[in-house]
Parts: C-alpha cells; sequence; structure tokens
C-alpha cells in the first residue's frame, strides 16, 4: 500500500520438546536454542507479502534494530507502552507459580512484568526468533532470571517449540502484526494453552475519536518515520510499522477471529483512546 493511501483512511474494518527447560541443549546463562533461524537478508522494508520473504525480512529488521528497539519504544511512545503492557498483562490475572510464554517476546517487557507476578516459583518463557533482540533485552531480564524465573527460547513463533497445554497464559506484544499468518499464530498460542488457561494480545490499534485519529496519523506518517532515520537509522522500518498497523484487524474483527479459533470469553480493553488494545481469550476446558 503506497505512504498516500494508507494516510488517506485506511483504517481498516513439531514435535515438541517434553519439558519447558533443562532437556534442551544450552547455549550460556538461560538461552535454549530450539529452532536455529538464520537470516543474512537485509532487503529493504515494507516486506515482501509471500510467507517465508515476510518472516526473513521481519527477522533481519530485528536484528537490525535489537540494539536500539527499546530506546525507540519510549521515544515514540512517550514511554506509554511501559503502562500499556502493565494493564495488558494485568488481564492475564497470573498467580504465583504460574509458567508464562511470551510469544515474539522481544526484549522481554512482559515476561518481566510477569514474572514478578508469578513469583519464584513461576516461569516465564520470552520466545523470539531473533536472537540480537533477545540478547538485547539480556540486562532487564538478568536481574530476574537469577531467581530462575526467566528463560529465553529462540524459536519461529509459527511452530512454537512446546507439547501442547502446557502453559498457564500466553501473551504477545506487538508480535502478531509481524506474522506471515496472524491464524497460525493464535492457533499456536491456543495449542500450547492449558485448558482454562488465559491468552493475551496486545496490539497497535485505530483511535476511536476522529480528531484523536487525525492526529495520530500525522505523528505516525511523519513523525514517527523521522525519528526512525535519526535513532534507529532506518526511515523506511519506521515508514513500515503505521502502514502494518492501519492493515491490522480493527478489535471487533480480531474478536471474531479469535472466537472463531476456539478462545471463548473473548474480550478487549483500549488503551490511550485505543492507540494500543489488550486482547484476551480462554482456552476452553475440556
Ligand atoms: C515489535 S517486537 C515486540 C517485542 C516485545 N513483545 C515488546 O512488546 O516490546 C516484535 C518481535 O516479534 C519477533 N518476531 C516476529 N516474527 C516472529 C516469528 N515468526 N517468530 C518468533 N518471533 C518473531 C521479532 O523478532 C520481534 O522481537
Amino acid at each position: 500500500m503506497s505512504r498516500e493511501l494508507a494516510f488517506a483512511g485506511s483504517w481498516r474494518r513439531r514435535p515438541a520438546p517434553q519439558q519447558l527447560e533443562d532437556r534442551r541443549p544450552k547455549t550460556k546463562d538461560n538461552f535454549l536454542l530450539l529452532t536455529q533461524t538464520h537470516c543474512d537478508n537485509n532487503s529493504p522494508m515494507p516486506f515482501d507479502d509471500a510467507p517465508q520473504d515476510k518472516s526473513r525480512q521481519v527477522l533481519a529488521h530485528f536484528n537490525r534494530v535489537a540494539a536500539r528497539y527499546d530506546l525507540m519504544n519510549s521515544l515514540l511512545s512517550f514511554g506509554l507502552h511501559h503502562w500499556w503492557k502493565r494493564v495488558a498483562v494485568g488481564l492475564l490475572d497470573l498467580r504465583p507459580g504460574g509458567q508464562v510464554l511470551d510469544v515474539c517476546g522481544g526484549t522481554g517487557d512482559l515476561a518481566v512484568i510477569a514474572a514478578q507476578r508469578i513469583g519464584p516459583r513461576g516461569r516465564a518463557v520470552v520466545y523470539d526468533f531473533s536472537r540480537a533482540m533477545l540478547e538485547a533485552g539480556r540486562p532487564k531480564t538478568a536481574v530476574l532470571a537469577g531467581w530462575g524465573k526467566i528463560l529465553h527460547v529462540q524459536g519461529d513463533a509459527l511452530r512454537l517449540a512446546f507439547p501442547d497445554n502446557c502453559f498457564d497464559a500466553v501473551m504477545v506484544g506487538f508480535g502478531i502484526r509481524n506474522l506471515s499468518s496472524m491464524d497460525a499464530g493464535f492457533r499456536e498460542m491456543h495449542r500450547v494453552l492449558k485448558p482454562g488457561g488465559r491468552m493475551m494480545c496486545l496490539e497497535f490499534s485505530c483511535p476511536a475519536t476522529p480528531w484523536f485519529r487525525r492526529l495520530y496519523d500525522l505523528y505516525s506518517f511523519a513523525v514517527m518515520p523521522l525519528a526512525g532515520k535519526i535513532i534507529a537509522g532506518s526511515r523506511e522500518a519506521y515508514s513500515y510499522l503505521p502502514e502494518s498497523i492501519r492493515k491490522f484487524p480493527l478489535p471487533e474483527e480480531l474478536s471474531a477471529l479469535l472466537r472463531s479459533l476456539g478462545f471463548t470469553q473473548v474480550g478487549y480493553h483500549r488503551l490511550t483512546n485505543g492507540i494500543a488494545v489488550a486482547h484476551v481469550g480462554v482456552k476452553e476446558r475440556e
């Protein structure tokens, strides 16, 4: 989609290991290498539609911006993403001792919040195919990892390297939009959830109020790409971001998709006038 079109109003309507830890080859500290993903591709954004190309380009993008990812997030959201993430993890109703999976976990923000709630007997797994993103989050997660609560696993979200029914909660923050198949991503999350377990998906969306939407359009199509160029060295990557957000299903559409994939008690919570939306769903008890 061209930038003009997007701006003009395109707001649209395994076999798996047996245990979460310990049986896999460890690299160092808490890293477990389950799925190796290699990518030397540095092709420009926006991403291609062909699934394999998209995956490769998404990986190349996050490998490239990993070192500045947290800084960019905080600057571009004026720090709001910390609050969004706290509210979103709160919707999972985590209990001490819980097992939580952070799909497309990147630098581990959601896992860190979750780890504080599940306590020393619980376990949070940050799962991402970009080794660079996982590494960039190490200083944050190291504080808690000392208690053995956060594990890092490198692998593809479209083929989660875990058995069925093994997590109390599964979450994905600003990651589902990047997958070449959103349905497949949610199906995998549903598969690894225990019956009765909760899923949370935090994603950018469309502001609810028209004037705020216009302001946000201006900000995201003018300011974001410029900031991306200056801070992360990639204007294209941060032009792609607002365009991909606008292609993402609106909250009601995403809720319908989640229901069709087997989630029950589906609901959502708008944050900051709907710039971000936290979706929740439950895997039905058998
Ligand atoms: C925008 S970042 C979100 C990181 C983190 N969840 C957060 O909220 O800050 C998206 C992450 O998804 C990861 N990702 C994208 N596609 C993936 C895939 N197919 N498998 C695993 N990780 C993927 C990227 O490497 C990146 O770290």
